[in-house]
Order: structure tokens, then sequence, then C-alpha cells
């Protein structure tokens, strides 16, 4: 039976600039194209799309919504908890949802309690300390340099360039410093890993599914040594390529593939999700951080994935919906024919 499948998204655009903001304020919104693509995708499916939009539309409509699932990319605006807002509006009006639920969405957009419950689990994570404003670096830094300063809770790479590395204190300083007054948030300082940069995509909910592992190349490189992902990186996608499967002995894209699927349940992700790694140069992996909300624009490192299993974009996003409507108890034979099925 196909079903009406309510879409909840945040566009770029409705980010409305206020001064002060940081340039890449709105890089994890997405793109009309992106959402167009979502749609029809789902619509190959033999379904029935009901675009909504952000939590504030889905507030006007929650009680006529009229939609048997609602498939949830929403990023949110504000806080920490921006991205659980629609989860949580939908998990009250039992209204079922595909992705995450608010709690693990919570979980993993603030980086450091995401991390917690790796190192809970025995997930290699690097080390860490968080900087407020008007601590004392000194008493705080146990692990030496060098280091990468990042936001505690913003994804995208925001807030990341060149100068995140950071080798001294008076560079450590100047670094949370500008995430503390510029982003209103802890900086999360970690260890630096010198080495290579992995993501894997996972899938599905009882048996998780690890992709093929992809390579990130940045400028050419796979060994990325002091070199890292930064905003305007992201920016200027010709400067990043991605190779997968990636090209690495059987040991390590095990251990990646088992280490992401230990990250997705370690949070409690649903349906789908995304890892990201870096191995260091003697070959031992650290969880950078767990994306359960990762980017599903036809462009993105997560369907680079899908294609080395010779998987359509189209067949993904209906595997995925279909991940959502067995959670749910509303799968039905003709989702559950899709292509992908025979893969996952
Ligand atoms: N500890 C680390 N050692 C080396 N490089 C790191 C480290 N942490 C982050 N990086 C670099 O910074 C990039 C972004 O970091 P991270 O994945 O934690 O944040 P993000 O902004 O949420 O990512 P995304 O762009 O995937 O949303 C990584 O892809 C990597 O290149
Ligand atoms: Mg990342």
């Amino acid at each position: 039976m196909p079903k009406i499948i309510g879409l909840t998204y945040d566009l770029k655009e409705d980010w409305k600039f206020q001064p002060g903001d940081p340039k890449d304020a709105n890089a994890e919104l997405d793109t009309v194209k992106t959402i167009d693509s979502i749609a029809s995708a789902i619509e190959t499916g033999g379904h029935q799309v009901k675009r909504i939009g952000n939590v504030y539309n889905l507030l006007n409509q929650i009680d006529h919504l009229g939609v048997d699932i609602v498939f949830n990319i929403a990023e949110g605006h504000w806080g920490r908890n921006r991205e659980s807002q629609v989860p949580v509006i939908l998990e009250m009006k039992q209204i079922p949802f595909v992705g995450s639920d608010g709690l693990a969405l919570g979980i993993t957009l603030d980086k450091i309690i995401g991390k917690k419950c790796f190192i809970a689990d025995g997930i290699p994570t690097p080390r860490y300390f968080e900087v407020r404003e008007g601590d004392d670096l000194k008493k705080l830094n146990a692990i030496g340099f060098p280091l990468i300063v990042k936001p505690r809770f913003e994804g995208s790479s925001k807030g990341l360039s060149k100068n995140s590395r950071v080798i001294d204190y008076p560079g450590l300083q100047q670094q949370a410093d500008l995430i503390n007054r510029q982003y209103k948030q802890g900086a999360l300082v970690e260890e630096f890993i010198k080495g290579t940069e992995f993501t894997v995509g996972v899938i599905g909910n009882k048996h998780p599914f690890a992709m093929p592992v992809v390579q990130v190349k940045i400028e050419g490189k796979l060994n990325l040594g002091d070199d890292f992902y930064t905003f305007s990186r992201l920016l200027q996608p010709d400067l990043v390529e991605y190779i997968c499967p990636a090209d690495i002995p059987e040991g390590l894209s095990n251990k990646l593939k088992d280490l992401a699927v230990r990250a997705y349940r370690s949070v409690e992700c649903s349906d789908f999700g995304r890892v990201d790694f870096r191995v260091d140069e003697k070959g031992n992996p650290f969880v950078l951080e767990i994306n359960p909300l990762p980017c599903l624009s036809r462009e993105d490192v997560f369907f680079f994935a899908a294609k080395a299993l010779g998987i359509t974009y189209e067949d993904m996003i209906n595997r995925i919906l279909d991940f959502g409507l067995e959670r749910h108890g509303l799968s039905d034979e003709k989702v559950k024919n899709c292509k992908v099925a025979d893969v996952v």
C-alpha cells in the first residue's frame, strides 16, 4: 500500500543572518535541491510526499498532518537540542518517524556527551578536554600538543579552519576564545590524530549494516598527516575526493566497520547514520563522531558507499524509509521488495 510520507527539514535559505553570526551559521541546513531529490526518490518508491518543512511548520500543522510516517532530516536552528525538537514533538503526538529519536540526536549533536558514551562502551575516541570562558588552560591540558579545537555542538565542519590545529598555548587560547565567543559554547579540545581519514555509513536497526568504508582524500592526498577537513574545504568540493571502497587492508576495513556499528549501537541510532574516523600512523582507529542526520544529497559521501554496493540513490532512500516503516510495524511487501533489500 502506498503511504503518505511527511518530510521535515530545515532549508539554508530560511536562516536569517544576524550581526555577529559566523559565516558558516547555516552550513548544516539543507538545499531545496536535496529536498527535491529525497521527495522524488520516495515518490519513485510508490508513495506520496507531503512537505512539512521546519519545526514551526510542524507545530502549525501538528493536529492535521495526515501522514502515515514522517521522514525527518530537520537540523533545527538553536541550541544543542535543536535536532531533537522535531522528533520529540512527533513522539509526543505518537506520529511515527524515520530516523533517530530525540535522545540519540541530542547525545550525538553534543560531541562531548557522545564521546562519554563511546568511552563507556570501550570505543576508541581521541582524548579530550573542554574549555569554557575563563578556564585555566594549563590546568586542563593533560594531553600536550598538537591539539584540535572544535565547537562542542556543531556539525558540517563549522568553526574549523586551518588555525584549529594548535601547537602551543597562545594558539589554543585564541581558538578556544573564538569558539566560546562566536559559537557561544564550550570548546572541545582533542588530541590531534595525525594520519588518514575515513567515514562509514550504517543502516538498519536490529542488525545494523556497515556500508563499504569511504576514505577521504584532501588536495590529492590520502595520507593526510596534519591536514584535516575545514569549513573552507567544504565550500571547495574539488579539493576533497571520496574513495569507496577504500583501498586499505581487509583487517582495517573490518575494524572500521565493526567500530561504526558499535558506535551506532552505543548512542542508539535508528535507521541510518554515518561514523567519522581518523586512523593514526600506527593504524589505530579513533571515532571522531557519529552523525545520525548525515546529509542525504545525491552528491554527499553517504551515497558513495551506496554506489559501491550497486544501489541507486532512489533505492537507498526507500530502504531507509523501509527501516523506519518496519520499526513502526507499518511495512508492506511492496516496500520490502525494493532492490536494496537483497543487499542488506
Ligand atoms: N581529533 C582529531 N584529529 C585530527 N583531525 C580531526 C580531529 N577531530 C576532527 N578532525 C578533523 O576535523 C573534521 C571535522 O571534525 P568532526 O567530524 O569532529 O566535526 P563535524 O563538523 O561535526 O563534522 P562533519 O563535517 O562530518 O559534520 C574531521 O573530518 C577531521 O578532518
Ligand atoms: Mg564529521
